[in-house]
């Protein structure tokens, strides 16, 4: 219990908006079970984040059905993990009004990701949107969360929490940990099978760009035969001339564990036909178990709701405590009988 106690809180949120990529599974969720063993790791499904943009309602319903599912299936034991739904957890939402009222509008109005979504959605530039990482914050602050495995793209956002949770601490006492931004090494990034210098992403209009978790072997393996790479006929790995070679070679590292000279002396003179094919193969592979897992597990309501409401209870009551502590600090009255 003591050694329990000791260890360091990961948490890390996926927003139920859409199909997961391979790039999604790559860059976040695989890694995520791979960190219970070092770590106590809380994983939430963020759908209030989700609203930022507009959703339908019972597309977002099913897509958080989903995105648990796939968190299971990817390994993730709810027994060990804290494992629910964002709406599930009331502190969320209370703990970033009084963040909120610790932010600067400059700061939000540096965050890069917002101005390249409000120009992405000119016709929709809510408050959700300027606020979204105080809500962030608010996730990551509500469990003195330590590491926050992420993507490059949400650094800025976790250290802008980092921020937040400095200055609360410099304005009322040491309340909150600080959290610093895991960036998984390996397959940080996974980019796109036809532009090779944009991310993979599941909003690209070229279907062949991207893989889904949901495609089947034939789909993956035509994708992967489809993938722009270079005329040159040489596989070296170089992100820089050679970008969609690096790429597929970046992809097969991932489920192969081979190095990059290995991968160079694999494919010595056998032309970019055979090194499509390789990784094809290696992905197909590697999805197989948690494709039917996901499947499986999708088709078992009863057993996502009991995750659902065993997650929310644990994550409220954990949260709850850090709640009324920051209520404490800020001045507010504390019921007498609670
Ligand atoms: N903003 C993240 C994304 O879009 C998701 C997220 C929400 C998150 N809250 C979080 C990630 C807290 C890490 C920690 O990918």
């Amino acid at each position: 219990m003591e050694k329990e106690n000791a260890k360091k809180i990961v948490f890390s949120g996926i927003q139920p908006t859409g199909s997961f990529t391979l790039g999604n599974y790559i860059g976040a969720v695989r890694n995520w079970p791979l960190l219970q063993y070092e770590y106590n790791c809380i994983y939430s499904v963020v759908d209030q984040h989700a609203l930022t943009v507009r959703q339908e309602p019972a597309t977002l319903r099913k897509r958080t059905y989903e995105a648990l599912a796939m968190i299971l299936a990817s390994g993730v034991d709810p027994e060990k993990s804290m494992v629910f739904v964002q709406s599930h957890n009331p502190v969320h939402s209370q703990l970033s009004w009084i963040l909120a009222c610790n932010t600067q509008f400059g700061e939000l109005s540096r965050m890069t990701q917002f101005k390249d979504k409000s120009a992405k959605h000119p016709d929709n530039v809510n408050g959700g949107l300027f606020t979204y990482p105080i809500l962030m914050a608010a996730d990551i602050l509500a469990y003195n969360a330590h590491g926050i495995p992420v993507g490059s793209d949400q650094k800025q956002h976790v250290e802008l929490a980092r921020n937040i949770a400095q200055r609360f601490n410099a304005n009322y006492g040491e309340t909150f940990v600080l959290p610093e931004p895991f960036i998984p090494a390996v397959g940080a990034k996974i980019m796109s099978l036809q532009e090779p210098t944009k991310k993979m992403s599941k909003s690209d209009e070229n279907i062949n760009s991207f893989i889904l978790l949901s495609d089947d072997k034939d789909t993956i393996m035509r994708k992967f035969k489809r993938a722009v790479t270079d005329s040159d006929g040489v596989v070296k790995y170089d992100t820089e001339n050679k970008p969609g070679v690096s790429n597929l070679m970046g992809i097969y590292k991932v489920f192969t564990g081979k190095s990059f000279e290995e991968i160079e002396k694999e494919f010595d003179g056998v032309g970019y036909g055979v090194l499509k094919e390789a990784v094809g193969t290696s992905v197909i592979e590697a999805l197989a178990p948690v494709q039917s897992e996901y499947t499986r597990i999708l088709s078992d309501r009863t057993y996502l709701d009991s995750v659902m409401k065993n997650g929310a209870e644990k994550a409220q009551r954990y949260s709850q405590r850090i709640l009324d502590k920051v209520y404490r600090k800020v001045g507010f009255v504390q019921l007498k009988n609670k």
